[in-house]
């Protein structure tokens, strides 16, 4: 350790607020060479507890001691440790159609209502899954009320009763969209949104165009008799690791070249530029992908480059390994169900459905990834 980061991060009292946590000074200031005294070290004792973790205790020359636990100093002592001690670097399982078919039982992805409402396993449980395969299923919720208007005859959700908003809240603070806290998806005629057709809708990411796009998107599935509009799911991270294995310079071109996404429709302009594939910061582990072509916008890159050709090759394996039935999750959701999946990681599609044979009625909502990140490390922790 250095003397800097030694100093930089003192937990003393006078460093970082006790209660609030929040530290008290730039570490800009240490690096001032007035402030020389405040990084200078003028002895180091070890105290010995009568527990197992000693503690580093340090005299600076301004006169101000500060001390370390041992567990802190070893967690900070090598990237592994650092990684290993926050839930989010544990590694995650890629899965095609036949590895996750084994996941999808009631003792893994697939989750009671009541005991993810009810119990701190059953909401662990869920989380552990979200993290490592990106999808959840929820099972037996209780029947969502619905008010019917005496007049019109149309049926609408109460304001204040609305399930999946609850189911959301479990993990963390809904993330409100253009569409509202929670939105429906159901067949409306001249529909804006191509969510809202009957249509086939092609494997996709939900707003992309949002600077912070959703990372959980929930989907509640209050009515489904219609016939077909089978859902369907697939891993774009085992994509994006395909790319890699067979085409090294594709996967780069993927990771630099920007794809543009938009919603210009109806009073909202919304857009943002990135590209495919987001690494996390090591640059070894895929932090985010994103794919949507339905609200893709036209290319603001030259488009005549080596390097978009590589682009090109890239999104073609990509493209032909999810429309591979091997690789996706094909499924006709059951009502009183609800499927939670990670919006940057698994690519959502469904088929084709006949409005004339039945209902069909789903309620979604999302959260940000934050909040699923903050309630599964302190979890972990517990
Ligand atoms: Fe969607």
């Amino acid at each position: 350790f250095t003397p800097f980061f030694l100093r930089d991060s003192c937990r003393e009292s006078s460093h970082v607020n006790p209660i609030s946590s929040q530290k008290l000074f730039s570490s800009g200031e240490l690096g001032i060479p007035a402030n020389q005294d405040i990084v200078t070290v003028e002895k180091c004792e070890i105290i010995q507890n009568s527990s197992d973790m000693d503690t580093l205790k340090v005299f600076w020359r301004d006169g101000h001691v500060s001390q370390y636990p041992e567990n802190f100093l070893r967690r900070y002592s090598t990237v592994d440790n650092i990684k290993s001690a926050r839930y989010g670097y544990q590694p995650f399982s890629l899965w095609n159609k036949t590895s996750i078919s084994e996941e999808l039982s009631p003792k893994s992805l697939i989750v009671s209502y009541d005991e993810y409402m009810n119990t701190s396993l059953g909401l662990y449980r869920t989380l552990k899954g979200l993290h490592s395969h990106g999808l959840v299923f929820l099972r037996n919720i209780p029947h969502q009320p619905i008010n019917t208007n005496h007049i019109s005859g149309v049926e609408s959700l109460p304001v204040d009763n609305i399930i999946v908003e609850r189911i959301a809240e479990r993990i963390g603070y809904i993330k409100e969209t253009f569409y509202g806290t929670s939105w429906d998806v159901k067949s409306i005629p001249n529909a804006k949104n191509i969510a809202y057709t009957s249509s086939f809708l092609p494997l996709h990411m939900d707003l992309l165009y949002y600077e912070s796009p959703p990372g959980l998107q929930y989907l509640h599935v209050i009515e489904n008799q219609a016939k077909g509009g089978e859902s369907i799911f697939v891993d774009s991270f085992a994509a994006v690791k395909e790319v890699e294995r067979v085409d090294k310079v594709a996967f780069e071109a993927l990771k630099r070249v920007p794809v543009t996404y938009q919603y210009d429709n109806d009073g909202e302009y919304y857009y943002q530029s990135r590209p495919m594939v987001i690494m996390q910061r090591d640059q070894k582990v895929i932090e985010a992908v994103n794919y949507s072509p339905p609200f893709q916008g036209p290319f603001e890159c030259h488009t005549d480059t080596e390097g978009f050709k590589d682009f090109q090759r890239g999104l073609a394996i990509f493209e032909s390994f999810i429309e591979d039935p091997k690789n996706q999750v094909l499924l006709k959701m059951e009502e009183n169900s609800c499927v939670i999946f990670q919006n940057r990681r698994v690519l959502h599609s469904r088929n084709e459905f006949d409005q004339m044979s039945g209902k069909r009625w789903f309620r979604g909502t999302y959260n940000d990834i934050d909040t699923f990140w903050s309630r599964l490390r302190v979890m972990a922790r517990e």
